[in-house]
Parts: structure tokens; sequence; C-alpha cells
């Protein structure tokens, strides 16, 4: 049974393109093993990351997520059951911030910035979709 669970969080001080780099690594070589895809979205010290994948092994890997001391204030956006996954084709994708433009986020919410703290889940959930139709997604598939 497969689940999609996406939040928010604030990168701890001296998290930097380096320390994202290893995380993704990371991220990518467990997930790979237990069937998680999704997206991660660094910006501003700010990350939003959607996971998909079987219910255990979503929950067993927010608990790690909840514990890590590269970010703090996390908060919960997404959490349901789904049919079918719709980050199938990455293990851990990464959204490039130079595409997100200010029509984008404009388009979601009341100021061209990126606060998931502010809009609902499904909003930003929404705004992934379209990163992914407009292929401003990067990383290993
Ligand atoms: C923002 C953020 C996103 C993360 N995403 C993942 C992920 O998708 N997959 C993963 O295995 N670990 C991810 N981690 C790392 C986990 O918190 C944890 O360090 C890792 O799973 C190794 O856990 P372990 O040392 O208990 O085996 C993420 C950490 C942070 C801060």
């Amino acid at each position: 049974m497969l689940v999609r669970l996406m939040y928010c969080s604030r990168a701890a001080t001296g998290v930097d393109s380096e320390e994202l780099s290893l995380l993704l690594r990371q991220c990518r070589s467990h997930n790979g093993e237990a069937g998680i895809t999704g997206m991660l979205c660094f910006s501003e010290g700010l990350f939003i990351q959607v996971i998909e994948g079987g219910r255990s092994g979503v929950n067993q890997l927010y608990q790690r997520i909840l514990a890590d001391p590269r970010h703090h204030d996390v908060v919960l956006l997404v959490y349901d059951e789904i049919s079918q996954r719709r980050f199938a084709g990455w293990m851990m994708g990464q959204v490039n911030m130079a595409r997100v433009n200010t029509a984008m986020l404009l388009k979601y919410s009341e100021r061209p910035s990126l606060d998931p703290y502010s809009v609902s889940g499904r909003v930003t959930l929404a705004l992934f979709e379209e990163l992914l139709a407009t292929a401003a997604v990067v990383g290993d598939r």
C-alpha cells in the first residue's frame, strides 16, 4: 500500500550546497533500496520534501528525518494514501530553483515567495507537480 508524505523544515545553520549534495547522495542510496521516491527542494534555508513509497517505509523514514539535526521546525504538510506515485521517476529529485519564476509562485500564493508554512499543503504539492511538468527537476532518475 502506497502513501505520499510532504513536509517542510528550516535548515540548520551551516547547511550549504556541499552539505546538500552529501545529503542527496545519502537519500538516493537508501531510497533506492527502500523503494522510496520523491523530490527535495532547498531554497533560502528552507527544505520541502515529498516522499512516496510503502506505508511502513515512508513512516520509518519520516521518523529518521524528524530526528535529523540538519534541520528543525519540521511541519507535516500532506499525508495521503495513494493509488499511484507522482514522482516515480526519482529516487530523490532535486528542484532546480533557478527554474522557479515569479509567475509560477504567484499562480499558487499571495506573494511571489516560497512559503510552505503559510500556504496549504495542497498548494505546495501543486507547485511541485508543476515543477515536474516543466522539467525543473534535476538529479538521478
Ligand atoms: C531535509 C532532509 C531530507 C532527508 N531525506 C532523506 C531521504 O529521502 N532518504 C533518506 O534515506 N534519508 C534522508 N534524510 C537523512 C535521514 O534523516 C537520515 O540521516 C538517514 O536516513 C540515515 O539514517 P540512519 O543514520 O538512522 O541510517 C534526510 C535528511 C534531511 C535533513
